[in-house]
């Protein structure tokens, strides 16, 4: 007889049908017991009784066991529906059973609805804490971010490309790149596809990535790992930075619309809700350092903005404009990578964004420079050699339109749509300085 799976077993009342999967719990009430069985595609009750071969040893079977159950698909009584899964108005009586593979002694019950585990004692026992319902939810979610972008990204006619992750340069300056040894040469693992999806642009006008990311970090935030995987697109011929700040905020409102419509069930088991406002708000970091000043007495030391600071100015959009959403513009020269455009009408600012999702920067992005010459003396500025870019800088001698782009992360998107305290959380197997297993 072939599987049916659990979803599909709704259509087989009156039916003899094998399903397998997982024993999630299990409950023993004298002479029956009943099996609630996990597989890929949900949850069934099925019931082990004196009609069940060898009901004994069926009897014997433990949590997290891998069993093949054959029987009858029955229709329970009004009174004993369980509204809260799919399957909730059937069960299956078992005739037959088979045993797949044993669970040793279990460290962790993972079928409680909350776990209440440590963050570290949840990512030790990854393995096992995956399959409770509520953590599985959140890569439910991530899927589904993930189809969405793409989803998007295509039908705005961006290309999709994969870019190396073993690179030349350190793309994003500064210090947390990680080297390694190639060959007899060193060389970095990629900070971000800059440079690639720079020089998609000059021959594909519009291109996408959903890429790894290694960033050397050394510190502990709920907000950082040190490999994540970075949603970036590039787009060429923009009339302004407006241009991508336009296109970001339509992707990221395809997104939420896809979670809400697509895991309405992950939501409530988060207990998480999603607004999506009719327009971001966008204000230069300088008027967000006033507010901040003004509002709520937070004066910064450097013209920066720190964690603190983007969950006040996330806090005031919420009051003052109704947005989970805020664009912060106009970072300072010094602020930004090489890369950037100046603001020709202010030439210490850049026509860059961040955007901050509840509290969080969830994406950086901005206007390129695209003319080789500026480029040239840009890098020289932030003193920087020429020609340890000499492949990058290439690529504008050969015809560069106006563009630009984002780099966006997609842990914190899923961190902050279900409130997750850690981006680690939202991450199968996360890298951080300590942890490099499982
Ligand atoms: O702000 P970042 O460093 O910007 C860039 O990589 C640029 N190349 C983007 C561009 O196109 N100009 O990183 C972009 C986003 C951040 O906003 C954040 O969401 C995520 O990547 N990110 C991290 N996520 C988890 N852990 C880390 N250590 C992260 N660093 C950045």
């Amino acid at each position: 007889m072939q599987r049916t799976l659990v979803s599909e077993t709704i259509r087989e009342i009156g039916k003899t049908v094998k399903v397998s999967g997982w024993v999630k719990t299990k409950r023993d009430h004298g002479k029956i017991s009943f099996i609630d069985l996990r597989d890929r595609s949900g949850i069934l009750q099925c019931v082990i009784s004196a009609q069940t071969r060898n009901y004994e040893e069926a009897k014997l079977v433990r949590d997290q066991w891998v069993v093949e159950l054959t029987g009858k698909i029955k229709a329970r009584p009004e009174n004993l529906i369980n509204s809260e899964i799919e399957t909730g108005k059937i069960e299956l009586e078992v005739l037959e059973y088979k045993i797949i593979s044993r669970a040793q002694e279990l460290p962790i019950d993972v079928s409680l609805e909350d776990m209440h585990l440590h963050i570290e004692t949840l990512l030790d026992y990854r393995n096992l804490t995956v399959r409770n319902e509520k953590v599985g939810a959140i890569f439910r979610v991530y899927a589904q971010t993930l189809k969405s972008y793409s989803d998007f990204m295509r039908s705005q006619n961006f290309l999709e490309i994969k870019t190396p992750k073993l690179v030349y340069a350190a793309t994003e300056g500064g210090a947390n790149f990680f080297k390694v040894k190639y060959f007899e040469e060193e060389a970095f693992l990629a900070q971000s596809p800059q440079f690639y999806k720079q020089a998609g642009v000059s021959f594909f006008e519009r291109v996408f990535e959903i890429g790894s990311v290694f960033r050397a970090e050394p510190h502990f935030t709920s907000r950082h790992v040190n490999e994540y995987i970075g949603l970036d697109a590039e787009m060429g011929f923009i009339e302004s930075c407006e241009d991508i700040m336009k296109m970001l905020e339509q992707t990221m409102k395809k997104m939420l619309r896809d979670v809400k419509d697509n895991c309405e069930k992950e939501l409530r088991l988060h207990e998480a809700s999603i607004d999506i406002p009719e327009k971001f708000p966008r204000i230069k970091l300088s008027e967000a350092l006033d507010i901040l000043k003004n509002k709520f007495n937070k004066v910064s030391e450097e013209f920066d903005i720190d964690p603190e600071g983007e969950r006040l100015i996330c806090q005031w959009a919420k009051e003052e404009k109704g947005s989970d959403f805020i664009f912060l513009t106009h970072y300072p020269v010094t602020l930004r990578p090489m890369y950037t455009m100046p603001d020709p009408e202010n030439p210490k600012e850049t026509l860059s964004f961040d955007l901050l999702y509840r509290g969080v920067e969830i994406a950086t992005g901005g206007q390129r420079i695209h003319d080789y010459d500026q480029l040239k003396k840009s890098l020289e500025k932030k003193g920087l050699q020429p020609q340890d870019f000499k492949h990058y800088l290439e690529m504008f001698r050969y015809g560069m339109p106006p563009h630009g782009g984002w780099g966006l992360g997609s842990e914190r998107i899923v961190q902050k749509i279900l409130g997750l305290k850690n981006i680690k959380e939202a991450i199968l197997f996360p890298r951080d300085v300590k942890r490099l297993t499982p």
